[in-house]
């Protein structure tokens, strides 16, 4: 029996993480260290999945390089946690062609977020690629490859974990008890809205704050921010419950202001620019200490490289193990 229980989650590298990635995951992967064991991934296989073209690969080292410049700048710690790249433990490819032995085809066809993604790619079923179909078996090879218990993942994620399942249930049915099988683990977090106030803050629709983001550009960034539409001039009330930026303010502004900022919102006592320039000084601070870390680590010649090749070797050991086990009990000693 393993000591302490052992956490696994992947992200997929996509460059500078926002405050949305912040809040919504990065923050909780970081408390976590205190609790479990902590084995975190930069998904670069995943990424291929939907990938189509060859500049598009080319972009994939330095997303991996900026991506885990925030996790170490969140907290994010190489001498508790591991923290690697998928690529670099091959092993996963090779528990996913084994793993797409006892994974019936309708079991993925019926997945939501592949139906979702092929509409989304303006594919069909005859022409979405194979890699696509497999991409839970992929995630579900990530997890069991190192045997965790639970998997910290958003609401979204949730079908693919219930795949999981299902596929380490067959698998020790077939072969014997190998695998635990692993929970989702869902954390509470706050909806973040991007920019423009309509929709989930996402990269892809450039309404996002990254947190590597100067100061002074943040500032430029709140005040392009989606206000309450009503609001046309600073002498009519404000509905804060309908404005992006107090939503923000729930987040980054001390509880002790929130009520004062409530107040003369819906009294016609402050502006717009006025509370946006609030906001951007609160994102500043909360966010300043882990910036400053963040640029200490950038200007380390070689330290990402390092820290993943630490972890790299760390995730290897395990991987390994299990792959002699899967390899035994498959008839393929
Ligand atoms: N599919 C996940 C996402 O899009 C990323 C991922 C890949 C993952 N492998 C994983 C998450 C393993 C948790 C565990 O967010
Ligand atoms: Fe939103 Fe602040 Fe303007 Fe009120 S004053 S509408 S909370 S930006």
């Amino acid at each position: 029996m393993q000591q302490t229980r052992r956490i696994f989650s992947g992200m997929r590298p996509t460059g500078r993480l926002h405050i949305g990635n912040y809040l919504g995951a990065l923050k909780n992967w970081v408390e976590l260290q205190d609790s479990y064991q902590c084995i975190y991934c930069a998904v670069d296989i995943h990424a291929l999945t939907t990938i189509s073209s060859a500049e598009e690969t080319g972009d994939i080292a330095v997303n991996i390089e900026e991506m885990v410049l925030d996790w170490l700048a969140a907290g994010l710690d190489p001498e508790r946690s591991i923290l690697f790249v998928q690529s670099h433990v091959p092993e996963v490819m090779s528990l996913h062609t084994l793993l797409s032995m006892v994974t019936p085809l309708g079991w993925l066809m019926r997945v939501p977020t592949f139906k979702e993604k092929v509409r989304q790619m303006g594919e069909t079923d005859e022409t979405v690629n194979y890699g696509l179909v497999g991409y839970p078996v992929l995630q579900t090879a990530d997890i069991i490859l190192y045997k965790a218990d639970a998997v910290p993942v958003g609401e979204d994620q949730v079908p693919h974990l219930e795949l999981a399942r299902e596929i380490v249930r067959r698998f020790n049915n077939m072969f014997g008890e190998t695998f635990p099988e692993p929970q989702a683990k869902l954390t509470e977090v706050p909806l973040i809205v991007g920019l423009d106030g309509q929709q989930k803050m996402s990269k892809s629709l450039d309404n996002h704050i990254d947190i590597a983001l100067s100061p002074e550009d943040t500032r430029k960034r709140v005040l392009t921010a989606y206000t309450d539409p009503k609001r046309t001039h600073r002498n009519i009330p404000g509905t804060p419950e309908v404005c992006n930026v107090y939503s923000l303010h729930k987040t980054f502004t001390p509880s002790a202001d929130l009520n004062e900022i409530y107040q003369e919102c819906t009294g016609a006592l402050r502006g717009c620019v006025d509370c946006k320039r609030q906001l951007a000084s609160n994102i500043n601070k909360h966010l300043g200490p882990l910036r400053d870390r963040r640029e200490e680590y950038r200007a380390r010649p070689g330290y990402v490289k390092e820290v993943l090749e630490h972890g790299e070797e760390q995730a290897r050991r395990i991987a390994r193990e299990t792959m002699a086990e899967v390899n035994e009990k498959m008839g393929l000693a």
